[in-house]
């Protein structure tokens, strides 16, 4: 009788170790799951699914057209004139596309990182920072300092002398600035890497 009450006392104990053990590893899971939602936070481009890997020395290429692939040469571009690059050899990440401009360097306002352009050359994330459409160009020919980033899907409207902030349409924050340099031989080349996060920043 005695030993019968014994074996029903240990097992209610075990049932309540166990019982004890779930609820700490139930917290303990809530707990990690937290921290990944906060790290999420915290780091937007993953947040956004998209994570550049351009590098300082990257190559600039064209990233479309006949030119396709070909790396890019400053003499290519006069004042007013924008195409679309990827880092050589990595065409492959959608969120390494950029759109380079090229603009009179008196032109160059704040919020720009005048450090991060070269003999008039500015380079920005080609990615709207509102739903991830493709940025496009918008040339005044007879201005070329009015030429301005555009987003076809919902007209945001990026001033790109001035750090490609916002001048209309809904995107929420100025497309991430890049460094870029003209070398010796005349090559385009990246020097950093973005400064913003990259894509959609709902
Ligand atoms: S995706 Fe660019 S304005 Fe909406």
């Amino acid at each position: 009788m005695v030993e019968e009450e014994r074996s029903e006392q240990d097992s209610v104990k075990i049932t309540r170790r166990r019982f004890t053990l779930g609820i700490m590893l139930a917290a303990a899971a809530g707990a990690f799951g937290s921290l990944l939602s906060l790290f999420k936070v915290l780091t937007p481009e993953a947040k956004a699914g998209y994570v550049a890997t351009v590098a300082p020395g990257d190559l600039l290429v064209y990233a479309k057209g006949a030119q396709q692939g070909t790396v890019l040469q400053a003499s290519a571009f006069k004042v007013g004139d924008s195409v679309l690059a990827y880092p050589k050899g990595k065409a492959k990440n959608p969120a390494n596309l950029v759109r380079l401009v090229r603009l009179e360097e008196s032109e160059f306002a704040s919020p720009t990182h005048k450090g991060l352009t070269s003999q008039g050359f500015v380079a920005y994330s080609a990615i709207c920072t509102h739903l991830g459409c493709i940025v496009g160009w918008k040339e005044t020919l007879s201005h070329p300092a009015s030429s301005y980033l555009e987003c076809p899907c919902h007209d945001s409207i990026f001033n790109p002398a001035q750090g490609a902030k916002v001048m209309g349409g809904p995107a929420p924050v100025p497309l991430a600035q890049i460094g870029v340099k003209v070398s010796k031989n005349g090559e385009l080349v990246f020097t950093s890497g973005f400064t913003g996060p990259i894509g959609p920043q709902a």
